[in-house]
C-alpha cells in the first residue's frame, strides 16, 4: 500500500514509525514530514492548504490511503477532496471534523445524544456574553468556538478575569462565537478511539500535561508530556466513558449522515458526579500519540485502512503490557516565540529497547541536527511499570542537549498518577 501522511510534528513521526512496521506498506510519502518521518519514507515539501494539488500528487504517486495528522487540514476539507477523487482517507470529512472545529456544534451534538458535559451558553456577539457574565456575577470558563492552536480556552477565576477573557478571545479569528461554560473539577483524561463511522477501537487512556510548569502551573502549551495508560481509569470506567460519551456521539453523527471516520479523541474530566466531556478532537493528540502508539501491538496501517473504507475489526490492535511516558523537550522561548537553530547533541546515540525519540521541531542544517520549533523532541520511555517508563524517558531527556532546552520534570509522577481510592 502507498500511504500519504499529512503533518510535521512528533505525532506524525510516531505515526510514520508505527505505519512503517506494517508488512502491507510499500511506500510512505510525508507532506511535509520532518527529520523523523524522513527515516521511514519520503518527505515532500508541499503546501497543506492546496488540497487539489495534494490530490494530484496522490494520483501521480498511486496513493492508496491518506492519513491526516493535524486539525486544520481536516477542518478545511482535505478528506472531502480525496474522497471525491476516489482515494480512501483516514480522517473525518470537514462536516464530521466540526466536532472539533466548532465547540458550539460539539455541544449541540452532545445535547442531542444525551452526553454528559458542562452546561454551556453560546453567544454570537461579545456584548451579549459580557452582559450575561456581568448579570451572573460569577466566573466562567470562556471558550472561542473555532480552532485556536490550544489557546482558545480561559478558565477564569473571577468575574473580572472572565470579562477580560471574553474581550481577548472575541478579538481572535476563532472567537467570532463564544461559549461560557460552567467550571467542573476533577482529574482529566484523554481517550482516543479509532472509528470507521460506526464502531470504535479504544486506545489506552492517556494523561496530558498542558501547562508549562511543574504541578500544572504557568501558561497553556500544546502539551508538555503524557503518560499512558492511566490507572485511575479502570476498565469498567473506560467502558462507561465509551458507552455514555463516545459511542452516542458516533451514533448521532451517523444518524445525521455525517459518519465519523478517523480518531475521535475525547478530553474528559472525572467529576464527583461522573465523567464529563470537556471537548472532542477529530485527530490523534500530540504528544498523546507518542505515548499511546508504542503501547499497541498489531498492524496499525491495516486498521487505519479499515476505518477509511468501513469494516473496522477492533480486535486487530491489542494493548501491550506496560506503560509509556513521553516527555517533550522544548526550545528556549516556548510557548511564546521559540528560538530556532540551536544544535542538538545526543540523539544519535540513543537506540535502546525501552526508548523512542520522536522528532517534532528539528531540522538538519549545515551544523547538523538543530532546533526548528517550540516542541523540539518527544522522548518516550517504555517499561513494565510507570516508574520504569518514567526513568527511561528522563534518562534520555537529560542526555539529549541543546541550548535553551527545557521540559517538565513531573510527567508520570505525583498525585496525577495515584490510583483513586
Ligand atoms: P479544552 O480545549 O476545551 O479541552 O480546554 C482546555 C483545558 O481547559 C482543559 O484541558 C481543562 O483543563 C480546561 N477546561 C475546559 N473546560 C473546562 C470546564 N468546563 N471546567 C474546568 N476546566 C475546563
Ligand atoms: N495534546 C493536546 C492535543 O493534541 O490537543
Amino acid at each position: 500500500m502507498n500511504v500519504l501522511l499529512i503533518g510535521s510534528g512528533g505525532r506524525e513521526h510516531a505515526l510514520a514509525w508505527k505505519i512503517a512496521q506494517s508488512p502491507r506498506l510499500r511506500r510512505l510519502l510525508c507532506v511535509p514530514g520532518n527529520t523523523g518521518t524522513g527515516s521511514y519514507g519520503q518527505n515532500v515539501p508541499f503546501p497543506l492548504n492546496d488540497s487539489d494539488a495534494l490530490v494530484d500528487l496522490a494520483q501521480r504517486e498511486n496513493v492508496d490511503l491518506l492519513v491526516v495528522g493535524p486539525d486544520n487540514p481536516l477542518a478545511d476539507g482535505i478528506v472531502d477532496h480525496f474522497l471525491a477523487a476516489g482515494i480512501p482517507a483516514f480522517g473525518p470529512t470537514a462536516a464530521a471534523a466540526r466536532i472539533e472545529s466548532s465547540k458550539a456544534f460539539a455541544k449541540e451534538v452532545m445535547a442531542a445524544a444525551g452526553v454528559p458535559t458542562a452546561q454551556t451558553h453560546v453567544f454570537e456577539r461579545a456584548e451579549d456574553a459580557l452582559a450575561f457574565a456581568r448579570a451572573s456575577g460569577q466566573a466562567w470558563v470562556v471558550k472561542a468556538d473555532g480552532l485556536a492552536l490550544g489557546k482558545g480556552v480561559v478558565v477564569a477565576d473571577d468575574l473580572p478575569a472572565t470579562l477580560a477573557a471574553i474581550e481577548r478571545l472575541a478579538a481572535t479569528p476563532a472567537g467570532s462565537r463564544l461559549l461560557l461554560e460552567e467550571r467542573l473539577h476533577g482529574r482529566e483524561v484523554s481517550i482516543m478511539a479509532l472509528c470507521d463511522g460506526q464502531r470504535l477501537l479504544v486506545l489506552p487512556p492517556a494523561r496530558d500535561h498542558k501547562r508549562l510548569g511543574e504541578g500544572d502551573t504557568g501558561p497553556n502549551t500544546g502539551g508538555m508530556g503524557v503518560f499512558a495508560p492511566v490507572d485511575d481509569v479502570s476498565p469498567a470506567l473506560l467502558d462507561q466513558i465509551v458507552a455514555t460519551c463516545m459511542q452516542p456521539v458516533v451514533d448521532e453523527l451517523a444518524q445525521r449522515k455525517v459518519p465519523f471516520r478517523g480518531v475521535l479523541y475525547g478530553g474528559f474530566i472525572l467529576t464527583e458526579k461522573g465523567p464529563s466531556v470537556l471537548e472532542f478532537n477529530a485527530r490523534f493528540g500530540d504528544p498523546e500519540a507518542q505515548a499511546v502508539l508504542p503501547l499497541l501491538e498489531g498492524d496499525l496501517l491495516e486498521v487505519l485502512y479499515e476505518c477509511a473504507i468501513g469494516g473496522l475489526h477492533p480486535e486487530k490492535l491489542r494493548r501491550r503490557r506496560g506503560y509509556a511516558v513521553c516527555v517533550v523537550l522544548c526550545a528556549e522561548g516556548y510557548p511564546g516565540k521559540p528560538r530556532k537553530g540551536d544544535p542538538i547533541q545526543g540523539v544519535e546515540a540513543l537506540d535502546e529497547e525501552e526508548l523512542l525519540v520522536f522528532h517534532a521541531g528539528t531540522q538538519i542544517s549545515a551544523r547538523g541536527l538543530c532546533t526548528n520549533g517550540g516542541r523540539v523532541l518527544g522522548v518516550t520511555g517504555l517499561g513494565n511499570t510507570l516508574a520504569r517508563a518514567r526513568a527511561n524517558a528522563y534518562a534520555a531527556a537529560e542526555r539529549i542537549t541543546f541550548e535553551g532546552k527545557h521540559y517538565r520534570e513531573d510527567i508520570g509522577q505525583g498525585k496525577d498518577t495515584e490510583t483513586r481510592k
